[in-house]
């Protein structure tokens, strides 16, 4: 065979090796002491000197060429191997988690206070916390210079628009789009110019409306006993304690016996042995007025309760700010 012809066919088979020891066989194949290239140098001697000289110098070039190509090629195969290893992936290896969140404690109460209506059958509602006078006030039957106005610090943007001090209207904004039967609660954040151990300006509500005929108070001390038994616990006393609300009359606060001393009166309890959870009544019949309700044909009660003050009294945590520093060390605990 030509010396060229034998140098292009080693050229291909070297491009095309898949492995270091494909290579090598070829280096043997050709360049070792019984190869083809080596077998042709070694007969020169059989040949004319001036054939001897043309051939020997293409054989000499050719086995250059070669090795350089194999050379190369080695090189080449090394590189991509080590590519490989550089990013191989070993599935036998365990996986790495990524460090798990949970939910805020007032989240976690705001989910189980909710959950607990929702499964008495109530719907929950959102609305805006920038709030026009009307729904936080007027309608809820606080006109402009009436006396309670002053139970709630309110941030004011001007005359007519605030930040709600409670959750209270959206029973006015439900009601101006529903007709009884209304059964619904509003859970969310509200406001207040107040800041102190058991008071913070952002804090959050859950607002409670039913409405329908013949709704009478027995209904709101059975719903609202119902919730406090799963809250706190069924051997938990509930009581029912006059007071005063614009929006409904009568009115009533719920007491839960203290979960702190159970009752025996203690510093928690200011000694009385009960610790107020929530305001309730029956839906003053101004109320129904201004959403357009006759109040001779409807009755319905509504209550309003702070989640910060239930996931105090439940985990036994003395100061609000606690909730909002946002202490991991704290916050982990629940
Ligand atoms: N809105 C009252 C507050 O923030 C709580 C409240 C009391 C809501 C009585 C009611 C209710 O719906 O009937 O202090």
């Amino acid at each position: 065979m030509e010396v060229k012809d034998l140098e292009a066919a080693a050229l291909l088979a070297i491009k095309e090796a898949k492995n270091p020891e494909e290579l090598e066989s070829l280096r043997v194949h050709y360049l070792g002491r019984k190869g083809a290239l080596t077998g042709v140098l070694r007969s020169l001697g059989q040949l004319d000197p001036e054939v001897r000289r043309r051939v020997g110098q293409e054989a000499n070039r050719a086995k250059a060429a070669l090795e350089e190509a194999l050379d190369q090629a080695l090189q080449a195969l090394k590189a991509a191997a080590r590519r490989l290893a550089a990013t191989a992936v070993d599935v036998t290896l365990p996986g790495r988690r990524s460090p798990r969140g949970r939910l805020h404690p007032l989240n976690q109460i705001m989910a189980e206070v909710c959950d607990i209506f929702l499964h008495l059958g109530f719907e929950a509602v959102e609305g805006p916390e920038v709030e026009l006078d009307w729904y936080n006030f007027e309608a809820l039957n606080l006109p402009p210079d009436h006396p309670a106005r002053d139970m709630q610090d309110t941030f004011y943007f001007d005359d007519k628009v605030l930040l709600r001090t409670h959750t209270s209207p959206m029973q006015i904004r439900t009601m101006e789009k529903r007709r009884p039967p209304v059964r619904i609660i509003a859970p969310g954040k509200v406001y207040r110019r107040d800041s102190d151990i058991t008071h913070s300006p952002m804090f959050h509500q859950v607002e409670g409306l039913l409405v329908d005929r013949g709704v009478t108070f027995a209904d709101l001390k059975g719903v609202l006993t119902a919730f406090v038994h799963q809250m706190f616990g069924p051997e938990v006393g509930v009581r029912f304690r006059p007071s005063y609300f614009p929006f409904t009359e009568p009115s009533a606060e719920v007491d839960i016996e203290c979960v702190i001393c159970r009752g025996e009166g203690c510093r928690v309890c200011k000694t009385t042995g009960w610790l107020e959870v929530l305001g309730s009544g029956m839906v003053h019949p101004a109320v129904f007025e201004a959403v357009g309700y006759d109040p001779e044909t409807y009755t319905g009660f509504a209550f309003g309760l702070g989640i910060e003050r239930i996931a105090m009294l439940k985990y036994g945590i003395d100061d609000i700010r606690l909730f909002f520093d946002n202490d991991l060390r704290f916050l982990r605990q629940f």
